[in-house]
Formats: structure tokens, sequence, C-alpha cells
């Protein structure tokens, strides 16, 4: 059957991962997690002391900077430099240092580039923040997931615990609030809906519910 794109876009923590790797494995599309890319830039960045608000230092870095996304049995890979980062991109550090790289516009530029070049196939479902305004104006299946902040938090803050990382509600809150405001106020693809976007509120949902919701919506292009 044809091919096609789905683009799950919506602010942090809302569930997009989690679901973009179901609805990948179902239709067997690979799965592109974009903010890994912004998330291996800011580390490289971090680790070499680069002022995240210097556009140019950090555009000379990306350049020479190999970001690959792989899959390997069930787990999703971060390879920076053809070293293993996927833990390390989720550090707090990283995660509240994101999105002052990813408001600078010679960053997205590139970033944007290689996502297309991913996605240039078709049989993909991507997630970010601009992936249906932005890197895949022409998906056909455009998504828009949102819930409530005290929500996104709490799947955050069950999730630290699960995985034995000391976590705060009030933290993660502030955290996930400020990464917004910084995501949807910027100049560049700012986080907002792209008009023929399906929005989904995953307040009251659970994880399988989305998914199934989201197949459903591909399938009438399938
Ligand atoms: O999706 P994730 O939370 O890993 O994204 C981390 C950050 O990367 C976001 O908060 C945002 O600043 C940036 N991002 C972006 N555009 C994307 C994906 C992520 O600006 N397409």
């Amino acid at each position: 059957s044809k091919k096609i794109a789905i683009a799950i876009d919506g602010p942090a923590a809302a569930g997009k991962s989690t679901v973009a790797k179901i609805v990948a494995e179902k239709l067997s599309y690979i799965y592109i997690d974009t903010g890994a890319m912004y998330r291996a830039l800011t580390l490289k960045a971090l680790n070499q002391n680069i002022d995240l608000h210097d556009e140019r230092a950090l555009v000379q870095l990306l350049l020479h900077t190999k970001i690959e996304l792989q899959k390997n049995e069930k787990n999703q890979i971060v390879l920076l430099d053809g070293k293993d980062v996927t833990m390390d991109v989720r550090s707090q550090d990283v995660t509240n240092n994101v999105s002052y790289v990813a408001k600078l516009p010679a960053i997205r530029e590139e970033l944007v580039h290689r996502q297309q070049l991913l996605a240039s196939h078709r049989g993909v479902v991507m997630d970010g923040r601009d992936i249906g305004t932005r890197v895949l104006p022409d998906a056909e299946v455009k998504i828009y997931l949102i819930a409530t902040v005290e929500e996104r938090a709490t799947r955050r803050h069950e999730e630290n615990k699960r995985r034995g990382i000391p976590s705060s509600m009030e933290q993660l809150k502030k955290d996930i609030e400020e990464r917004d405001r910084i995501d949807s106020e910027r100049e560049a693809s700012p986080l907002v809906k792209a008009d023929n976007a399906i929005e989904v509120d995953t307040t009251a949902m659970s994880i399988n519910e989305v998914a199934q919701f989201i197949l459903d919506a591909a399938s009438k292009h399938l």
C-alpha cells in the first residue's frame, strides 16, 4: 500500500514519542524523534562549554556534528558522532537548555534540512514541534497532541519514579511550562498547531487509545 508521512506535534511531555513509536511499529514505518537531534547538539555544546546564545559558534559546531537515530531491537538509540548518548540527551541539563539552542534560526534551518532528507522516502512517523508546519507541510496526517500541564507533569513524574530518577512535581511543572513558553514564543517556526492538524486532547486518554486514533486517521490514506 501507499507510504505516507505522519506528523505529530505538540507541547513538551504530551506523549508524542510514546505514541509515535507504537504507530511506526504497527505500520512498519520509521520513527524520527526530531527533539533528539536538538538535544544531541545541545549536549555537545554543553560538553564543550559553548555559549548557547552564540548562533555562529553553534552552527559551526553543528556542521561538524553527526547525529544518527537508530533502532536497535525495541529501543531508539541516539548516536552523537558515533557515540551512544541515548541516556545523556535526556538529562535535566539538556532538557532545561535545549529550547535556547532550538530557537536559533540557522540551527533550525540545518536540522530541518536533515529531517527532510530522513523523511524523503515517506513511510515515516516524525514527532516534534514544527513537523506539520515546517518540516513536512505536506504530510498526509498531522496530529497535534495536547494535555493539561498537570497531567503531563504527572506522567513524567511517574516515569521518573519508575526509573529511580529523583523528581519533583512542582519543578517538573515549572520546567515544562518554561520550555513550552520558549518554544511557542520564538520567531522561527514556533510551536503552533498547523491549520489542517487534528488536535487530540490526551488528558483522559490511554496511550493505546491515542495510538489507535492516529492509526485510524492514517488508514484513510493507506
Ligand atoms: O521533543 P523533545 O521534548 O525531546 O524536544 C526537545 C526540545 O527540542 C523542545 O523543547 C524544542 O525546544 C526543540 N524542538 C524543536 N523542534 C522540533 C523538536 C524539538 O524546536 N521539531
